[in-house]
């Protein structure tokens, strides 16, 4: 039977992407923010799964305005790199993982998750760059990703709530595949952060700090975070860290808490990220 093992959540800022891509990580801007990162790579060659979950969101690379579907899953057998503006970063392409995600497709949909099945799907630095902070730069990423994108960037997105639900569902999904996978789940977006506006700019380390909290200490009670709260206090951006409740409900209750790393600023971000593990998991 395939498990998940462990979660991952993590901001997945663009800069981040290009400091690792142009060679500039040594400087002293970005020697911070990538020195919390050693950790990560570090645990996750350790810990070796057999195929990663990744939830993220598209910024209008692989679904434009015409189409946005609230929640959507990759069955592809591969994913290429999207093109930004820039052209596409030059990390290798993502190799999926079409059996597990085809089963979680079918899974989730008769537990009443209504899921879009994505064939084809180019992925952004939302997939990437947490990619390249757990992994660096491989010449081919070492594991198998099954790529699910949310909603953030249209009103209305789906609530935390419902997020977590999700979450619940697809370990239900991972719990119920015949093939014996350590899986992890990978919940990225955020922290706070607001790109437009009067209060572009916008951080807030309160915030981000009890939420970093609660996901250990009462992640229900941050399920409950409404999206104005998120625009009030995390920045209109800050709404992306509904996503990091499908990595903390796809986990069990008492999963514990391995590691964390915050930084302000990065780009125009706070970065965090939080490693967490199921107690039961071998
Ligand atoms: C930035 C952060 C994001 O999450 C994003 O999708 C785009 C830009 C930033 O900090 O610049
Ligand atoms: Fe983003």
């Amino acid at each position: 039977m395939a498990r998940i093992v462990a979660g991952v959540a993590t901001s997945h800022i663009p800069a981040i992407g290009a400091a690792l891509d142009n060679g500039r990580t040594a400087e002293p801007y970005w020697k911070p923010v990538f020195a919390g990162y050693e950790f990560s790579k570090q645990w996750i060659a350790d810990l070796a799964p057999d195929v990663i979950i990744e939830i993220y969101n598209d910024h209008a690379s692989a679904f434009s305005l015409d189409i946005i579907p609230t929640f959507a899953i990759g069955c592809a057998a591969e994913f290429p790199i999207a093109d930004e503006g820039w052209g596409p970063r030059k990390v290798p392409p993502v190799t999926g993982h079409p059996e597990l995600a085809w089963h979680i497709a079918q899974s989730t949909i008769l537990d009443e998750f209504d899921m879009t099945i994505a064939n084809e799907m180019p992925v952004d630095h939302g997939l990437t760059v947490p990619l390249s902070i757990t992994c660096g730069q491989p010449p081919q990423w070492p594991f198998p990703v099954i790529p699910l994108c949310v909603n953030v960037v249209q009103y209305p997105p789906p609530t935390g709530a419902r997020c977590f639900k999700l979450g619940q569902a697809i370990a239900r999904a991972v719990a119920t595949f015949d093939q014996d996978l350590r899986v992890v789940i990978y919940g990225t977006g955020g922290m706070s952060h607001q790109l437009q506006g009067e209060r572009a700019g916008l951080i807030n380390r309160d915030f981000d700090k009890a939420f970093l909290d609660g996901m250990t200490k009462d992640p229900l009670a941050l399920t409950r975070i409404t999206h104005t709260e998120y625009m009030r206090e995390a920045g209109s951006e800050g709404v992306e860290m509904v996503m990091w409740h499908i990595m903390r409900g796809a986990l069990d209750a008492d999963a514990a808490e391995v590691y964390r790393h915050y930084h302000v600023p990065a780009s125009n971000t706070a970065a965090g990220l939080m490693i967490m593990e199921n107690r039961r998991a071998t």
